[in-house]
């Protein structure tokens, strides 16, 4: 087959990825040109994807930013950022400028699949009339359906193959379009009744964690409260074999999903006159948190005697998670900039983030840094650092994703 990918990013290069492993003709299409040249010259720019993987599949990749070129393909599959605004809605700017380019070249018979997580009515009620702009009725002259990746970045015991995929279409026939197609690089493929069922299923999967990452943050702030060790209870609690499921505590959520989804429901819900309050809350908590987090760093540095005015803070980690670069919504940004209003004199370590434009800050050197640091914070743990040399080369080691259980040092803060 030949298939459209529009959208190059940590979703789509991995697709792109899968179905020309898989022996299919590809034609990506990114609207960010140093990304096609990037992928036309071999060279990946997403962790999971190294060049050795990319090199052997470039013949089959075709790396474009002419939409014209994706009206050969059989299928296209969207996976353009679904962000939000200002003032926290659903940002659909970049999937209707998507549609709008693809409706300029959609052919008869194509299949169209939306990827990008998105409240439900999306693919029914804002894509299918933009691509029908194209004269073409969506359902009949052209297939459509939604589908949620469900990729989690870094992760490599689960991949594109061995994640069941959701397809949900806008008719029977669009489904198994989808289905068809999916089954060309998925172990399993689950249909749904609709292309909403599909779209809401996602959100769950993702509010689901939000919700239950929000109550183990509370649980943390908490547990500071009674002096008691948050991470002891939660290894307590997940002995039990049933009926219990860890979620760990940490600095607050970031990436391109977590902190953004619920909002995404939030809207839909409102929209209806319903107030979805366990979505909403949690989604408040976590935002909440990385300013427990940087208070939490100030009374550490309180009870050394020290003013987080002057203080030399090094923060270890700012992508969202561990082992990999990703840098959007993640907490390490609020903590760091919360502490630099506070006069803290704030430099960060990460193996993975080189730049930090947002802060103006480029990562330091590990050693220098902590031989003059006041303290530092572990944010992110990436698993290629020394724990217990940092604790043993810093005057207070604050610890908010657990890494330093099992280290004995009196200059530990743990959440
Ligand atoms: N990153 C994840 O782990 C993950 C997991 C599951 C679902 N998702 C969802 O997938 C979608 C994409 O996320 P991502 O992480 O891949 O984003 P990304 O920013 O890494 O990639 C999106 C790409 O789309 C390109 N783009 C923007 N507008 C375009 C347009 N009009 N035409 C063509 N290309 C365009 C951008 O240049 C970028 O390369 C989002 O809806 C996200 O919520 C992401």
């Amino acid at each position: 087959m030949k298939i459209g990918i529009i959208g190059l990013g940590y979703v789509g290069l991995p697709l792109a990825v899968a179905f020309a492993e898989a022996g299919h003709e590809v034609v990506g299409l990114d609207t960010d040109s140093q990304k096609t040249e990037s992928l036309a010259r071999g060279s990946s720019y997403i962790e999971d994807i190294g060049d050795a993987v990319l090199a052997p599949l470039v013949e089959r990749i075709q790396a474009t930013t002419r939409h014209a070129d994706l009206a050969s393909c059989e299928a296209v599959i969207i996976c353009v950022p679904t962000p939000l605004t200002g003032s926290r809605e659903p940002d659909l700017t970049y999937l209707l400028e998507a549609g709008a380019a693809l409706a300029e070249v959609l052919r008869s018979g194509q299949l169209v699949v939306l990827e990008s997580t998105t409240y439900p009515g999306t693919t029914r009620d804002q894509l299918a009339p933009v691509l029908e702009g194209s004269g073409l009725k969506a359902g009949s002259d052209f297939h459509l359906a939604f589908s949620p990746e469900r990729i989690d970045p870094g992760r490599t015991d689960f991949t594109v193959r061995t994640t069941p995929k959701l397809v949900g279409g806008l008719t029977e026939a669009c489904s198994k379009q989808a289905c068809d197609l999916y089954d060309l690089i998925c172990d399993e493929v689950v249909v749904l009744s609709s292309p909403e069922a599909a779209e809401l299923s996602k959100l769950l999967e993702n509010i689901f964690r939000s919700v239950n990452i929000a109550f183990v943050n509370e649980l943390a702030q908490l547990c500071d409260r009674l002096d008691i060790d948050v991470w002891e209870v939660i290894d307590a609690a997940s002995t039990k074999p049933f009926g219990f499921m860890r979620f760990d505590p940490g600095p607050g959520m970031g990436g391109h999903c977590l902190p953004i989804d619920p909002f995404y429901l939030a809207f839909k819900a409102r929209e209806h006159d319903f107030y979805p309050e366990f979505i909403e809350l949690a989604g408040k908590m976590n935002q909440a948190q990385p300013a427990f987090c940087a208070e939490r760093i100030d009374r550490a540095l309180n009870d050394a005697g020290k003013p987080v005015n002057g203080s030399k803070i090094l923060i270890l980690g700012v992508s969202y998670k561990a082992g990999v670069g990703d840098t959007r919504e993640s907490p390490a940004l609020k903590i760091a900039t919360l502490l630099s209003e506070l006069g803290g004199e704030v430099s960060y370590h990460d193996p993975h983030v080189a730049h930090l434009p947002q802060l103006g800050l480029s990562s330091v050197d590990l050693d220098e840094a902590l031989a003059t640091a006041d303290l530092a914070a572990i944010v992110t743990a990436h698993p290629s650092l020394d724990y217990a040399a940092i604790a043993a080369a810093v005057p207070i080691l604050v610890d908010f994703r657990g890494v330093t259980r099992g280290i004995d040092a009196g200059n530990l803060v743990r959440l």
